[in-house]
């Protein structure tokens, strides 16, 4: 998907054991932080160092695609972000882990559009995957997407309903005039090509 395989990736990844977790083991002091954020699907890993700045807490993020992973974790290592982990594989492989921890917000920035409707059940936001993270949030946190997809959007919107939850906060033309926020590698290049960004805050029903 994204060009040929880098040789240096695996190798990479697998010398950074202390970045790159090689499981998700929820009794790990770097959770029992206060305010733990999820991003699915990091890419180069922009958005979440850049967040982590912003926003005091510790963050996780998961990406199933090992060449971009490794370029965010040699970020990561070099910039000394003690305040990230990272892992490697699909969302939906960790599930299950991840259903002993509890977020403050989870972040899909730009997640693959999958266009072709016979593939929409992979989306992250397809209904079913939606309520399973909301599983993983605590009271009163949220999912906030980016995409610059239209499809996308009014699918999660569609979604969101089905899932049990609620669409506190969407614009198709979002400024980035939030304070707590960070622009990733696929938002600075739509932004630079002058295409709108729309942004998504769901949250569950009650809380
Ligand atoms: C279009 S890219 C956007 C990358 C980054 N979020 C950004 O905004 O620059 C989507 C990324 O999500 C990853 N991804 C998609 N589905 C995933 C899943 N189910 N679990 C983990 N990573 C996933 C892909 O490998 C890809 O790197």
């Amino acid at each position: 998907m994204r060009g040929r395989r880098k040789k240096w990736a695996v190798p990479y990844l697998e010398e950074h054991p202390e970045t790159v977790l090689t499981e998700l083991d929820a009794s790990l002091p770097f959770f029992a932080s206060d305010k733990l954020y999820l991003e699915v699907g990091i890419g180069k890993g922009d958005f979440i160092i850049g967040l982590s700045a912003k926003q005091p807490g510790h963050y996780l993020g998961i990406e199933r695609e090992e060449n971009v992973l490794a370029m965010a974790a040699r970020k990561v290592v070099e910039g000394s972000h003690e305040d990230i982990r990272l892992l490697s594989g699909d969302f939906d492989e960790y599930l299950e882990d991840l259903g002993a921890l509890r977020f403050d917000a989870i972040y899909l920035n730009f997640s693959d559009p999958w266009p072709k409707k016979k593939h929409w059940k992979r989306r992250l936001t397809v209904a079913n995957r939606l309520k399973a993270m909301a599983e993983l949030l605590k009271p009163g946190a949220k999912i906030i997407v980016k995409t610059d997809n239209v499809g996308l959007y009014e699918f999660t919107l569609e979604q969101i309903p089905l899932a049990g939850l609620v669409c506190e906060y969407e614009t198709a033309d979002y400024q980035f005039d939030e304070e707590r926020d960070a622009m990733s590698e696929y938002e600075r290049r739509f932004r630079d090509l002058g295409q709108p960004i729309h942004r998504i805050i769901i949250r569950k029903e009650g809380e």
